[in-house]
């Protein structure tokens, strides 16, 4: 149910309310199934234990009253007991239920503790010393990784991306460029090789003081639920009005903010859901902006803007690369260009380095990658 709630667009425009219909009716039938084998067991036992109850009174009463006719036992003693027999009954057969509840509540303390027990996956043992970003130099060193075991994404990928300079990762979808990034936020550990920045190797160093340097805008642009104002301030929890503006503007969101209703107080509904990917796009790098770290981190960027927006928002970007030591991701090559370095990843290996001019003279994956972007641009131009 969650899963079409959340992709309600996809389910509809794909005319899939039938097939979601029949999954959901699927499933509920067989929870139904369960939950009715489940009131079977219990209810067999109710009548089971009601009629084995009765039999051992019964067998109670005519044991006693042969003892009693027998002279024995008084008729005193046969009442009595049998009254203490018939109060203990109720009682025996609560007694009974209670290991049915006792069981069933084990199994969820059980799947409680499963998930308590599991093992942190960002376990910090020892106390790591923080990382301390000078220049702000990333360097990969033969650097594999694989996602699920025995599937390599990366394979001895070495590149370093120099200090203050922009280098641009570009290649085929799937050939592993937001692995790298992910690499380097330590979303997930290397197989082998190392990376550092600043010669300072990040796998030995505190998390939390690497994540402090980076801004990274990811591929899928996230908003929390909350208004705008509070998305572009998580750059910075502390921020003034005057900064957040500041990184608005520069990240030119200024102007469609204020053409809300509410401005900066807009909600964004779930996901950023109520903005366009656009305008999503432009909170999300008003926040890097705002978060002012010296390491930059932009995957896509700009991918989901209009040509005009994309210039100005290329523009603000090239501001704050400045400065700073910029990791990009981009397909476009406009913005490929004005990279000081570019590495053609593919299929997991970076396969060519160079600038611009070197790559093109060296005619090999980027001058055809180049030439097809170069040749779709001819046709659209006639
Ligand atoms: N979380 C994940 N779990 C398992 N496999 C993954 C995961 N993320 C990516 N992959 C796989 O790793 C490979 C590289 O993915 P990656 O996202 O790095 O590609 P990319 O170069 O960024 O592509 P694109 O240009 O389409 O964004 C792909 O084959 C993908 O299927
Ligand atoms: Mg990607």
């Amino acid at each position: 149910m969650q899963e079409t709630v959340q992709g309600i667009r996809a389910v509809k425009s794909y005319n899939l309310e039938d097939r979601m219909r029949t999954r959901m009716d699927e499933n509920i039938r067989d929870l139904e199934a369960g939950l009715n084998t489940r009131a079977r067991v219990v209810s067999r036992t109710g009548p089971l234990m009601e009629t084995l109850g009765g039999m051992a009174v019964g067998l109670f009463v005519i044991y006693a009253g042969f003892s009693v006719l027998n002279g024995a036992k008084m008729p005193g003693e046969f009442f009595s007991a049998i009254t203490a027999l018939l109060l203990a009954y109720e009682p025996a057969k609560r007694l009974a239920r209670l290991n049915l509840d006792l069981a069933a509540n084990l199994t969820l303390s059980r799947f409680l503790f499963d998930i308590l027990d599991s093992a942190p996956m960002e376990a910090e043992p020892i106390a790591m010393p923080a990382l301390k970003v000078t220049r702000g130099e990333i360097e990969f060193r033969d650097v594999s990784f694989e996602y699920r075991a025995g599937e390599t994404v990366l394979r001895n990928v070495s590149f370093t991306a120099e200090a203050q300079r922009t280098t641009a990762l570009v290649g085929t979808s799937g050939g592993g460029k937001s692995t790298v990034m992910n690499l380097i936020e330590r979303f997930y550990e290397p197989s082998s090789g190392t990376i550092s920045i600043d010669s300072q190797d990040i796998a030995a160093h505190s998390r939390h003081s690497l994540r402090d340097q980076i801004a990274y805008v990811s591929q899928d642009l996230f908003l929390f639920s909350g208004t705008i104002r509070e998305n572009i301030r998580l750059g910075k929890p502390g921020a003034t009005d005057e900064e957040f503006i500041a990184a608005a503007k520069a990240a030119h969101a200024h102007d469609f903010i204020m053409g809300f209703e509410n401005g900066y107080d807009t909600q964004v509904g779930e996901h950023g859901a109520q903005l366009s990917g656009g305008q999503r796009a432009r909170i999300s790098i008003a926040r890097a902006f705002l978060k002012n770290a010296p390491i930059l981190l932009l995957d896509e960027p700009t991918a989901a803007l209009d040509a005009e927006s994309e210039k100005e928002v290329q523009r603000a970007l090239d501001d704050l690369r400045k400065s700073r030591t910029t990791l990009l991701i981009a397909h476009r090559l406009q913005t490929v260009m004005s990279a000081d370095k570019i590495c053609v990843v593919d299929d997991g290996s970076i396969v060519e380095t160079g600038t611009h001019q070197e790559l093109l003279a060296r005619r090999g994956r980027y001058h055809a990658f180049y030439r097809l972007q170069f040749d779709d641009r001819n046709v659209v131009n006639g």
